[in-house]
């Protein structure tokens, strides 16, 4: 049995059809990342942000993007129970949730999730956020916004992400940059501990590649469930 922390990043779901940010042909090649992730860029143009986000959510939920077998990969290893599995992701979508994993942490929030800056409630989101659009829970307008942390914001889950990360047995991060913090310090705190075993899968060297002790570069969808069935025949 060993304690499995696994970081996910945009790049786990580049094949299911998602962009990721950093790629030449990425998110933040296309639009400022100061207009539409940060509480500034939302105060100052609120119409813009939820058009933002309006547009990838309705893309997410588009019957052609579906979990790959990466993210199926990931939903087996949890579920074959040898195993403590945990995920903490980045992504703001569903695919780990779709393909089955249960044990999972969005630090970066979810895109089918409001927030009401009014009365604080976090509601499941499927529809389009417009401007006015008032809060099912408390009827106020204006203060609807997607469960989505920006940058300057505090990622959810850190306290039970650190107790985690302290007691892992197996870290791997999967489709991530390594380029944005906290997530890009965690497999420094990992290796802090000294006991765990950290691999980076990753089409590509991420910034972080030399703090791992194992890396695997491809794409996901071939190098994530080639590392998992290995790991599974381990003894
Ligand atoms: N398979 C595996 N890795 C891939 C693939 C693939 N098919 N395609 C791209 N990648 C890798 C890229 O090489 C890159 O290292 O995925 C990584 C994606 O990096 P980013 O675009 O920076 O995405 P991510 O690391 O998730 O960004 C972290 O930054 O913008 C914020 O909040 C946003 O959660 C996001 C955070």
């Amino acid at each position: 049995m060993k304690r499995i922390v696994i970081l996910t990043g945009a790049g786990i779901s580049k094949e299911s059809g998602l962009d990721t940010f950093r790629d030449k042909d990425g998110i933040w090649s296309k639009v400022r990342l100061e207009d539409v992730a940060t509480p500034e860029g939302f105060e100052a143009d609120p119409k813009r942000v939820q058009a933002f986000y309006n547009a990838r959510r309705r893309q997410l939920q588009d019957p052609s993007i579906r979990p790959n077998s990466a993210h199926e990969a990931l939903a087996h290893l949890e579920r074959q129970g040898g195993h403590e599995v945990l995920i903490v992701t980045q992504n703001i979508d569903d695919l780990h949730e779709r393909a089955g994993s249960r044990n999972l942490i969005h630090m970066h929030g979810e895109m089918l999730k409001a927030r009401c800056l009014m009365c604080g409630s976090v509601l499941a989101w499927a529809e389009d956020i417009e401007v006015h659009t008032p809060c099912p829970a408390c009827a106020r307008e204006g203060g609807l916004r997607p469960h989505v942390v920006w940058f300057g914001e505090m990622p959810l889950g850190m306290d039970r992400i650190y107790a985690e990360l302290s007691r892992a047995d197996l870290f791997l991060s999967i489709g991530t940059s390594g380029n944005v913090y906290p997530a890009a310090g965690f497999v420094a705190h990992v290796r802090g501990f000294g006991r765990a075993h950290t691999v980076e899968l990753n089409l590509e060297p991420s910034e972080g590649a030399s703090h791992f002790a194992e890396r695997i570069h491809g794409p996901a969808s071939r190098i994530v469930p080639d590392f998992i069935a290995r790991l599974l025949s381990e003894p």
